[in-house]
């Protein structure tokens, strides 16, 4: 079978400080930029993250952009996949046992290593990456700083942020090729393995809506199954999930 052509980071801008690399990746695509584009950063100093906080972006992190072109670039399923890629690639590196909060937190021992915001902007996707390789945590605010942990300090060794860099690319390359081929079952399978969120008792807050329960699975379309014995299962498409006990922070 001939070798499928590498599809992501062919391309790779490198900037010393931006405010967030969303917004960078996202003016470029605007300007011709190709699918496939990564825009990268030393530092953010305006880092997003999911539901409208800050991410918080010292030097010493990984801080990536991705510019994608999925037929559906809001399908959620495209930033599951980006996170099995990522976590697959922290765990080859690092050899530490990367987890996955849904949709698509990073988890470490109970605490946050690092997360993906996915922005739907048609007929682009922008996948943004972080992950705290070698962050100090003592650079992080404070209310941060209890619920994170930086891949470095897990394995009690600095990082070879390069070569985090190009295992991110390389897995999240093959499973994006994964779900773009259409093998959604083999992706969401391997979300499960990595999940720390199923099988325990969660709180989501979802919009104006608090649900409580086990989490049981992810469905086909990657949303969250919520339940218990005595009731269906709630399906979530967009939150926040805390693990209630057993899984610890955050
Ligand atoms: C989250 O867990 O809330 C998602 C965090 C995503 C952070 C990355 S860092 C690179 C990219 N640029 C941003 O402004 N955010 C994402």
């Amino acid at each position: 079978m001939p070798e499928r052509a590498r599809l992501i980071g062919e391309t790779l801008l490198r900037v010393d400080r931006v405010g967030s690399t969303n917004d960078l990746l996202r003016s470029l695509a605007q300007h011709g930029a190709h699918e496939g584009t990564v825009a990268l950063a030393r530092e953010q100093t305006g880092g997003r993250g999911r539901m409208g906080r800050t991410w918080a972006s010292p030097p010493g992190g990984l801080w990536l952009s991705i510019l994608l072109r999925p037929d559906d670039p809001a399908d959620p399923r495209v930033g599951l996949a980006a996170a099995v890629g990522v976590a697959e690639a922290l765990r080859r590196v690092s050899g530490a046992e990367v987890g996955l909060k849904w949709p698509n937190d990073l988890v470490l021992h109970g605490r946050k290593v690092g997360g993906l915001l996915v922005e739907s902007v048609p007929p682009w996707a922008v996948v943004g990456i972080g992950v705290n390789v070698n962050v100090d945590r003592a650079l992080f605010p404070a209310e941060i700083r209890a619920v994170a942990i930086s891949l470095a300090e897990a394995v009690g060794a600095e990082v070879d942020i390069e070569e985090v860099l190009r295992a991110v690319l390389a897995e999240v390359d093959e499973a994006h090729a994964a779900y773009r081929a259409g093998r959604i079952d083999d992706v969401l399978a391997r979300w499960r393995r990595f999940s720390v969120t199923l099988g325990q008792p969660v709180r989501v807050q979802s919009g104006e809506r608090i649900i409580e329960g086990i989490a049981l699975d992810i469905d086909a379309d990657g949303a969250l199954l919520v339940g218990d014995a005595d009731h269906p299962p709630t399906r979530v498409v967009g939150g926040d999930v805390t693990v209630l006990r057993g899984g610890g922070r955050p």
